[in-house]
């Protein structure tokens, strides 16, 4: 793809320099392209659910989780809230207290003034009194471990519309597995699809993001899951998109349960319950 493909009308060359995604020639550093990429295929998925809010509401406001150097608000800054004019804001929550310091500078550099950047872990976020009683959208791209199930309990405390997730690794689930292996094993013959190690750590990351799915349905969320780029890009590729729809809760919640007595894994009952914040839980 040329440089001309990947620039788009209107987008800032000079972000671009400063994420390291042109070199100062103006040429596309190699390194980055990939993540540029995937930011801007997942632009595609976020979009739509942007200006749907935005058509509802007037404004908006979106939370990064697990923010990192802030690729993506920045890019999503630039391509969609830059033009808006209205009091839209996007928050990344970023636990590296010194890439929350250069996300600061660079939004203050580009007059992105409705960007901000919160040394917080994902947990706290959803008591800080720095962010919105509720907000729109929720990403959280590559957020390590738990801080994408936090992500999770940070959207439906704060009653999203729109929750976008592109997982990374969770081990809690593979250790839950790995615990009761050999309870389970004379129990039931499905126990071979986690019996090798290796299986066992890609079958809990499976899980996870099953249970993560359940536990979203079971809060009246439409769930769709689909894959991000291709897999030379990168290892950890699966979209995990939720649009709240007030959708019947029951079912999803007694699956849910069901999955987890069924795998042994009772213990992370507390992980994917989350009260619901509504009333009309039992729809
Ligand atoms: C793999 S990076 C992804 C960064 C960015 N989202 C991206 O895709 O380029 C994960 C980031 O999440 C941050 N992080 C990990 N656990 C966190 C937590 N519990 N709360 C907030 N940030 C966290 C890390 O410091 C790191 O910057």
């Amino acid at each position: 793809m040329s440089n001309t493909h990947e620039i788009r009308p209107g987008q800032s060359v000079e972000l671009l320099k400063e994420l390291h995604i042109l070199t100062r020639d103006g040429k596309m550093n190699q390194d980055s392209r990939r993540k540029l990429k995937q930011v801007y295929h997942l632009f595609q998925f976020i979009e739509p659910l942007l200006q749907e809010v935005k058509t509802e509401n007037g404004r908006l406001t979106l939370v990064d989780h697990g923010a990192g150097k802030s690729y993506l608000g920045f890019i999503l800054y630039d391509l969609f809230f830059k033009a808006l004019a209205d009091d839209s804001h996007i928050f990344g929550i970023e636990t590296r207290e010194e890439l929350v310091k250069t996300s600061r500078a660079l939004a203050d550099r580009l007059g992105f003034t409705g960007m901000s950047f919160l040394n917080l872990s994902v947990a706290d976020s959803i008591t800080s009194p720095a962010l919105p009683e509720t907000v729109d959208v929720v990403t959280a791209l590559h957020a390590c471990n738990t801080a994408t199930d936090d992500a999770i309990r940070f959207a439906l405390a704060k009653q999203a519309r729109h929750i976008v997730l592109v997982p990374c690794c969770q081990a809690e689930v593979a250790a839950v597995l790995r615990k009761n292996k050999g309870q389970q094993l004379g129990s039931n013959p499905l126990t071979e699809i986690w019996r090798h190690p290796l299986h066992t750590r890609e079958f809990g990351s499976q899980v996870t993001n099953v249970l993560r799915c359940l536990q979203l349905e079971a809060h009246g969320y439409q769930v769709s899951v689909t894959e991000l780029v291709g897999w030379e890009h990168s290892m950890k590729n699966e979209l995990i998109i939720a649009q709240y729809k007030n959708l019947p809760r029951r079912r999803p919640a007694q699956r849910l349960e069901s999955v987890l007595a069924s795998l042994g894994l009772e213990a992370m009952r507390e992980r994917f319950f989350t009260a619901p914040a509504e009333t009309n839980a039992d729809a």
